[in-house]
């Protein structure tokens, strides 16, 4: 989808402009020509060379230069562009973004661009929390920009916290998200994703080490295909992309009423959760004392099986997929799955492959379906196998793309 298309990367001075030449990569991977635009400062962390030689073009840094009399090229820059994005934003060219300020390349750049433009901040936690740059954020989110970001975790100046840079990867898949086609619009798609938290008692719960990463791309990926989605979700650390209404839920309890109930208004459902097979069957409304005794014996009691209820009981038409985790006979146990739970397909995840399954970025999936091999894909980032499987639902679906 990014195929041919000219993409404007804005490069400004802050420490993670050393991922700015990643970014170059993926998008010249993924077939499209780069025009690199970048403040003085952005030099102090990225060589020249490096920029021109990976994206194969000449890199637009001075608004008057010395050997040429007359120069407009943030004009005829924008006038080619499908896209523009600027990775890293520093507080600083946000601010002159939100302020009409055009002194200097990149901002002259951004106020020649006449479509919105994807900007993907990168700064200390306290800068970005600052109510100006909060700001400054709001108002050109009003103005239709689009803001990747910033994510949370270690910074480069030894705080820890929002402010940093989204992942390459990340941010290339937004772009492809915006230039994929609609295929999807008129369709709603339940998706759930996350573990489930079965509790014991008032501080202790009974969970397991669901990311909710890949339920979380596969909304993200329909949503960006035009469909309505609703994600009904365990408690996970990740924030769900913002054109999904998002249900939260604890218990596998609350989990299938939340989809109980919306399943009746959805075409399909993509069932990516990591639910709880058992709950306790006593709450404790105290916390237990480990004081006079040994051992402690917790009755458990069988959650209901989702996928299993909306397969062979509430179908009326609607795509069901499920996952399947497995660690010895995959294919046969994930047939099994298929037909036990009326699934329509299921995906495999093997916790023998390595980078594949919780918590990692990437996943190397099997589609199996009832009517032929299963398809094994290779190790690839969830986004990726969120596609695979949303190309998989709309094959199911029979959209015409
Ligand atoms: O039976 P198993 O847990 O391996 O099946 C996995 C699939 O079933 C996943 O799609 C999961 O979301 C779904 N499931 C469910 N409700 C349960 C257990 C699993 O929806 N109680």
């Amino acid at each position: 989808m990014l195929k041919g298309k000219r993409i404007i990367l804005g490069i400004s001075g802050g420490i993670a402009a050393y991922k700015s030449p990643l970014i170059i990569r993926l998008l010249k991977q993924k077939g499209a020509s780069v025009q690199v635009v970048c403040t003085q400062n952005a030099l102090k962390f990225v060589t020249l060379p490096v920029l021109e030689t990976l994206s194969e073009n000449s890199v637009y840094l001075d608004v008057f230069p010395k050997n040429r009399a007359y120069s407009t090229e943030h004009i005829s820059i924008t006038d080619n562009a499908d896209a523009m994005l600027v990775a890293p934003a520093t507080g600083n060219v946000i601010g002159k973004f939100a302020s009409g300020i055009a002194d200097d390349a990149l901002s002259t750049t951004f106020m020649a661009f006449d479509k919105p433009v994807f900007i993907a901040p990168a700064m200390n936690t306290k800068m970005w929390l600052s109510p100006i740059v909060q700001r400054n954020v709001k108002m050109l989110s009003e103005l239709k920009h689009i803001l990747i970001g910033p994510g949370e975790g270690d910074l480069a100046c030894g705080y820890a916290g929002a402010g940093r840079m989204s992942e390459p990867q990340e941010i290339v898949d937004s772009l492809e998200a915006f230039f994929s086609s609609k295929s999807l619009s008129g369709k709603k798609v339940l998706v759930t994703a996350g573990p489930t938290f079965e509790k014991i008692d008032p501080v202790r719960y009974i969970g397991n080490f669901s990311s909710g990463k890949m339920g979380y791309a596969i909304a993200s990926v329909l949503a960006s295909r035009g469909a309505e989605v609703v994600l009904v979700s365990g408690p996970v650390s990740i924030a769900a992309d913002p054109k999904v209404e998002l249900i939260a839920t604890e218990s596998a309890m609350q989990m299938h009423q939340a989809c109980l109930k919306q399943f009746p208004k959805c075409d399909a459902a993509i069932m990516a959760a990591a639910v709880a097979d058992f709950r306790p069957a006593d709450f404790s409304n105290k916390k237990l004392k480990k004081e006079n005794t040994d051992s402690l014996t917790i009755k458990l009691e069988k959650n209901p099986d989702i996928l299993a209820e909306l397969g062979s009981k509430k179908k009326k038409g609607q795509i069901v997929i499920g996952f399947a985790l497995e660690t010895d006979n995959e294919v046969e146990n994930a047939r099994k799955k298929l037909n036990n739970k009326k699934a329509d397909l299921i995906v495999l995840n093997s916790l023998n492959d390595a980078g594949s399954g919780f918590m990692h970025n990437t996943n190397s999936i099997v589609l199996v379906d009832r009517t032929g091999k299963p398809i094994k894909y290779p190790l690839m980032s969830k986004t990726e196998a969120a596609a695979i499987v949303v190309d998989a639902l709309e094959a199911l679906l029979n959209v015409k793309k």
